[in-house]
């Protein structure tokens, strides 16, 4: 028998009984005649204590302890000395007088500390060793709870989890595919799926009305602190619901989730905001209500001036915004001009400030000259400007106004220390159901092509004659988006069941028929044998996680993820592959990979 309790449980109920652990060696320490050794396993830490007066061959062993060795040890647990408790371990008043050791596994000397900090190759060559440490550890353990959770709330609401399959076809969700030659159909690939989505829809044509599935999705994108090319979505579609619907479903989850996951009580229904408000307000769609430092509109207080920067953003159609840099008017010029180096780096052509001085409030700034005295106070009343503050403005296209001024406030945010802890849900809605690709020169899904209008607008979409560039981008879509802290953990929408609309949608989006036949004709079949109104959403529960557990990036919630390189460093892959496995597959590489002999 290995152990009689976990070593974290071992209590002062336990105080006069014999018990045996079994665990890692996570520290030892010498002390004259005593060697003690705090014992780990996944529960916690208990103290060890190793004396020849209790048993000399326990204690000559215990000299011979190195990091990390698997031990089992039988002993007697007694009250901690007065004095030499730990009441921050919930071991801390109790230790194990060993009376016998078995070593049952050594260890090689470690290549990095557990309790060090190690830098990122290391950590994730030897992620078996960084799984060790209990911080990580208390990740997966939430993340097991979170599931565990979730699956229990969405079976009392009646959902079924049905499994998709992996090997598919492409899913249009935005970024590129990963794709799987096939050995029996040569020169044909599966594409694993960026999402269910097509599949999940059929499923609700298919009359299965209530459909979930914790699933792992893959998308071949550059990869970011919360980006992996495989993540896990909580995925979730219903027939006969509309948006409030799915609203509801998702916050009376995460109540329950952050309840017993966590012991947090959040308060629902969570705020909203349209796309258009969310944008002005914050610059995004995905804003941090943690904190206000909103932008506000400079445009017609801009106009009664005569700086040329702001006149000529205004005149060639462009906007002049601007945040207010609580306290920042003791800025010296040197620090002011590091600022706009950092804003013009985000994509700006300068930034525009005016320091705001004194009770009555006197304003200096290289601008201030252009401007009359009333536009400079009312521009400091918007912005709720004080004694002590610094107006930033940027004048440019919309586009650039608001990106960079979001971003400057989101950076602010944390210099400023603005930001209050705690969770702060948020719903976008009424996002607009096309954007315009200048890249690609064309229009594209906002959400994604099966997403439907809403109601008001499928009319205005349907005729023949909608062709004017503002009526398309004009159109609502029935989509949301929930964000947590800043970060989209979520979106969703309401799809379009109906045939005409799908193919008007696929039409704006200049996909011609034949195309769309070869990519979703088996979605549009199903379409059109009565499917039911339906939509859905889907959370991605590795950045949900990495909130709820205060990571810094969404590897500390994932056993075995990749770098930004889309690598694990662990198992090496990817790799080279030998030349009759391409055979098989009908493949031939135009690259000689360079790890290749
Ligand atoms: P969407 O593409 O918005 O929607 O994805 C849903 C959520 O998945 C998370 N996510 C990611 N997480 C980690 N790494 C990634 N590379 C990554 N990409 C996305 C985000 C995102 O909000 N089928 C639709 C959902 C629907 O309409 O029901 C979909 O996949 O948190
Ligand atoms: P200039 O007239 O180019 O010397 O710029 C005067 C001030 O306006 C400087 O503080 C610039 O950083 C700022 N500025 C220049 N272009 C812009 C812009 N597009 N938006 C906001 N401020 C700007």
């Amino acid at each position: 028998m290995f152990r009689d309790k976990a070593c974290g449980e071992v209590r002062e109920s336990d105080i006069g009984s014999n018990l045996t652990l079994s665990g890692w060696v996570f520290r030892r320490r010498d002390h004259g005649g005593l060697i003690f050794v705090d014992l780990r396993d996944r529960n916690g830490l208990v103290q060890v204590v190793f004396s020849p007066d209790v048993s000399e061959e326990a204690h000559g062993l215990a000299h011979g302890l190195r990091a990390e060795y698997v031990i089992s040890v039988r002993g007697k647990v007694l009250k901690r000395p007065e004095g030499t408790e730990n009441p921050v371990m919930p071991t801390g008043a109790i230790e194990l007088y060993a009376e016998d050791i078995k070593v049952l596994n050594e260890s090689a000397a470690l290549p990095f500390g557990l309790e060090e900090e190690a830098g990122e190759a290391l950590r994730f060559k030897y992620r078996y060793l960084d799984l060790r440490k209990p911080e990580i550890q208390k990740n997966l353990i939430l993340r097991h709870r979170a599931v565990k959770t979730i699956r229990d709330y969405l079976d009392e609401q009646g959902f079924l989890e049905i499994e998709t399959p992996m090997l598919t076809k492409s899913t249009p969700e935005g970024a590129r595919d990963y794709l799987v030659p096939s050995r029996l159909n040569p020169g044909h690939f599966y594409a694993l799926p960026q999402s269910p989505q097509l599949f999940k829809q059929i499923l609700m044509a298919a009359g299965l009305e209530k459909y979930f599935q914790i699933v792992k999705c893959f998308r071949d994108e550059d990869l970011r602190a919360d980006r992996q090319p495989e993540f896990t979505q909580v995925d979730i579609e219903m027939s006969f619901i509309d948006e409030e619907d799915i609203i509801g479903l998702i916050e009376g989850m995460m109540k329950k989730l952050f309840k017993e996951a966590m012991g947090i009580e959040l308060d629902i229904p969570f705020q909203r905001l349209n796309f258009k408000e969310s944008m002005e307000r914050f610059g995004n769609d995905k804003p941090d209500m943690r904190f206000g430092l909103e932008l506000k509109e400079m445009a017609d207080l801009a106009g009664r001036g005569s700086f040329k920067v702001f006149l000529d953003a205004l005149g060639s159609g462009g906007r002049v915004k601007a945040i207010n840099g609580k306290g920042m008017a003791g800025l010296s010029r040197k620090e002011i001009d590091t600022l706009t180096e950092e804003v013009k780096a985000l994509g700006a052509k300068g930034l525009a400030w005016i320091k705001v001085k004194g009770v009555a409030a006197s304003f200096e700034s290289p601008i201030a000259k252009f401007f009359p005295e009333d536009a400079l106070k009312e521009m400091a009343l918007r912005l709720e400007a004080e004694d002590g503050d610094l107006m930033l403005f940027v004048a440019d296209t919309e586009k650039t106004v608001l990106d960079v001024l979001g971003r400057l406030r989101l950076e602010l945010g944390k210099r400023l220390n603005l930001i209050k802890p705690g969770y702060k849900f948020l719903w976008v809605t009424d996002y607009p159901l096309f954007e315009w690709d200048d890249e690609e020169g064309r229009f594209a899904a906002m959400h994604h092509p099966f997403t439907s209008p809403a109601d008001e607008d499928i009319g205005k979409m349907l005729p023949e004659n909608i062709s004017d560039r503002d009526g398309i981008l004009g159109l609502k879509a029935k989509a949301y988006d929930i964000v947590l802290n800043g970060s989209e953990i979520g979106g969703g929408s309401i799809r379009i069941h109906r045939r005409d609309v799908q193919r008007k949608m696929f039409e704006l989006l200049g996909i011609k028929e034949d195309e769309a036949r070869v990519k979703f004709g088996f979605l549009l079949d199903a379409l059109q044998f009565g499917a039911p109104p339906h939509g859905g959403l889907a959370l991605g529960l590795d950045r949900l996680l990495m909130i709820m557990a205060g990571a810094s990036s969404i590897r500390d919630v994932i056993a075995f993820p990749k770098t930004s390189k889309a690598v694990c460093l662990m198992s090496g892959a990817p790799s080279v592959v030998d030349e009759k496995q391409l055979r098989e597959l009908h493949l031939k590489l135009d690259v000689i990979p360079e790890d290749a002999q």
